[in-house]
């Protein structure tokens, strides 16, 4: 689809002051609203405003529409399923479409994990390579996943600790906000959060010196907390609030072997850089670490709200009613999920690969040509932009950050901000050439106009 982005009449517009208005009147101030955009409808990579305004969309609703605003093949399979049953409440009951899921994730799981038991680590033995079979707990939300993947942590190994990095963002419920630490304003006040968590630095190439986060981590388990009462390492393996910053390699690996050694699950917080979004089914996959257990949400549902967490079958043993939901795996949600599973399998992961590659070079050379864009890092569709005061210093630029948010608005290209400077582009994985090019010729003339 072209003939966009398209603005005729500055947003927001009246239409969307109205919405705007009503809002503000009533809805909770916590909310963020990053900048006034009251939404029509959307198609593809293409979102339009109520007022008629058009905008290339680089953002995805935070990651989330990887399928576009309304697939056909997702609708349909939504529709149907909601033809048939609203709900009936998966922990206690059984339907076809969220055994289908389960196995499905089960199956695109990385992971040839099965932990080994202390006893016989000091035999001497290791975790056998191969896949091992996986089981899946559905949520509604990556929250929920979190929270679910920290009770399973404890529950197995009998451990009290958890370990999570600066700058990571596992969301907002008690112990997803614990294990965050990625800007104060979400933790402050709501003290005092899950005691036991640890937060270490996490590898930044931009900002770290090679074996800097590693040696963070080797002086914490000198000083402060043996690794035998760690239950777990919850990690993103591409910071995604935090600034979409991607490790090095060596750093996943580095934890994935003290996990092996001592027992610790090793979880992958995947909510944001899973389902297709850097060209593999999971970022892991780039870096040669695979998780104990995975957890997904986001892209999952295209929108539809739904999370998982999966983990091996020697790890998920929590026994019946231990554990449960309401609503995860909610029917309707559960054929989206599997709608959207089809679609980034059959095409998505190709132009996640395809289209990343085209965007990553298209700001490479606006980094060429914009002194304040710092650094450029990504895979596939999972790409951040870092502005800086000053490119020796590295010295971070949060007005500019905000300020190029707010103008590419204007002008018809949805970004969104990470980070203390980053801006992050998580467009829909069916991104096109047409929506690459052309939100590269905005970013590019906004740039300019801010001095950048
Ligand atoms: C990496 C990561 N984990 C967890 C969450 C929380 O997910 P949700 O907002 O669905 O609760 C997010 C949300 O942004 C996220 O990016």
């Amino acid at each position: 689809m072209t003939g966009y982005p398209r603005i005729v009449v500055s947003p927001p517009g009246p239409k969307a002051k109205k919405i705007i208005e009503l809002d503000r009147e009533w809805s909770s101030p916590s909310y963020i609203k990053e900048y006034p955009l009251a939404m029509a409808g959307g198609k593809g990579a293409m979102v339009a405003d109520v007022d008629g305004n058009r905008y290339i969309d680089w953002m995805a609703g935070i990651a989330v529409s990887c399928t576009g605003y309304n697939h056909p093949k997702v609708v349909a399979a939504v529709r149907e399923a909601a033809g048939k049953f609203l709900h009936i409440c998966g922990t206690d009951f059984f339907y076809e479409p969220m055994a289908r899921l389960c196995e499905r994730l089960a199956k695109l799981a990385p992971g040839p994990r099965s932990l080994i038991a202390p006893g016989d680590r000091a035999k001497g033995e290791r975790p056998t390579p191969g896949p091992s079979k996986k089981r899946v707990f559905l949520t509604n939300s990556g929250t929920e996943a979190v929270e679910g993947a920290v009770k399973l942590a404890r529950y197995h190994t009998k451990r009290p600790y958890l370990i999570a990095f600066q700058g990571a963002f596992h969301g907002r419920t008690y112990a997803s906000i614990s294990l965050s630490a990625s800007k104060n304003k979400y933790r402050a006040g709501f003290g005092p959060l899950l005691p036991g968590v640890f937060h270490l630095p996490y590898d930044d190439p931009y900002r770290r010196r090679p074996g800097e986060a590693l040696e963070a981590a080797e002086n914490f388990f000198h000083s402060m907390v043996s690794p035998e009462e760690v239950a777990a390492v919850v990690m993103e393996p591409i910071l995604g609030e935090g600034g979409y910053v991607l490790p090095r390699p060596e750093f996943l690996r580095y934890w994935r072997t003290l996990c092996d050694e001592h027992g610790i699950l090793l979880i992958f917080d995947e909510i944001q850089s899973g389902m297709g979004r850097t060209g593999k089914w999971w970022a892991c996959e780039h870096f040669g670490a695979e998780p104990d257990v995975l957890l997904t949400a986001k892209g999952l549902g295209s929108g539809m709200p739904i999370g998982a967490i999966v983990a091996g079958e020697s790890v998920m043993t929590w026994p019946r009613g231990s554990h449960g939901t309401t609503f995860g795996g909610n029917p309707v949600c559960c054929a989206a999920a599997l709608a959207t599973i089809d679609l980034v399998e059959q095409e998505l992961l190709t132009n996640a690969r395809m289209m990343g590659g085209r965007l990553l070079k298209g700001l490479r050379r606006l980094q060429d040509k914009h002194a304040a864009i710092g650094d450029v890092r990504g895979l596939g569709l999972m790409i951040g932009i870092e502005l800086v005061k000053d490119r020796k210093t590295k010295e971070p630029h949060p007005r500019l950050a905000h300020d190029l948010e707010q103008l590419t608005f204007t002008k018809g290209l949805l970004l969104l901000s990470c980070g203390r400077s980053a801006i992050r582009v998580a467009p829909p994985l069916v991104l096109n050439a047409y929506d690459v090019d052309t939100g590269l010729a905005i970013l590019d003339r906004c740039l300019a106009e801010l001095g950048a």
